[in-house]
């Protein structure tokens, strides 16, 4: 199994059980939930069945999601949370997600954590183009995206009906030879 992944302040391995009740706090606070496929009810039973569907924490199977916890490397508390998915329909092709509970914002763990998950999945897992989409009002994700060297590539404009309007979904994109070139 390649986790844990292991950075200067964090760990990074899949989401357990032992995880849910944190996971579940910050999932439901108004400002994380609010560009993001879950709502402010979500339960501890929608993380048990998250949680349940895990494949043992092995990587995602084509069209699978694997959620990775974010812990503080020392006191094991869970920062955030890292998805994982795998292309159904290309090679070497993933989606990544990234949430941080309120109190771990603003201090470049998102940053750490999501380098750390690119660095595995080009180098070790020789992925070949791994992409991230967000809301086009969620700027802190598109800052992040943009600092790890995404490249805005598509506007989908009001193209999303998600929490009782049109949303307009931004895409972004990194290829393994962009990455390797942005290294030199
Ligand atoms: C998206 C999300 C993970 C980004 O988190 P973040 O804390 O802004 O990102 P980072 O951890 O990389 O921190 C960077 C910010 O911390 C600041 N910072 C403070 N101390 C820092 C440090 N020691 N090192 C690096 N950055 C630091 C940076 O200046 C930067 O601020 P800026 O974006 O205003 O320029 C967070 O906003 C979130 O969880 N949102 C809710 C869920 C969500 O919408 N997810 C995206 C779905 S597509």
């Amino acid at each position: 199994m390649p986790f844990p992944l292991e950075t200067d302040r964090l760990t990074i391995a899949p989401l357990a059980h032992t995880h849910a009740e944190a996971f579940v706090a910050y999932r439901r606070d108004p400002e994380v939930a609010r560009y993001q496929s879950w709502g402010t009810d979500y339960s501890l039973d929608d993380a048990t069945r998250l949680i349940d569907g895990q494949h043992d924490g092995r990587l995602p199977m084509p069209g699978h999601w694997l959620q990775l916890a974010v812990q503080d490397r020392r006191s094991a508390e869970l920062l955030g949370d890292l998805a994982l998915h795998r292309s159904p329909d290309q090679p070497d092709t993933f989606e990544i997600g990234m949430t941080l509970a309120p109190a771990a914002q603003h201090r470049g763990i998102a940053f750490e954590a999501v380098e750390a998950l690119l660095e595995f999945v080009f180098e070790q897992e020789h992925a070949h183009r791994v992409t991230a989409f967000c809301d086009s009002r969620n700027a802190p994700v598109a800052r992040l995206l943009t600092r790890l060297g995404f490249r805005h590539e598509s506007t989908a404009v009001e193209a999303d009906w998600f929490k009782d309007e049109w949303t307009t979904l931004e895409g972004y994109a990194l290829l393994a030879r962009e990455r390797e070139a942005a290294a030199l």
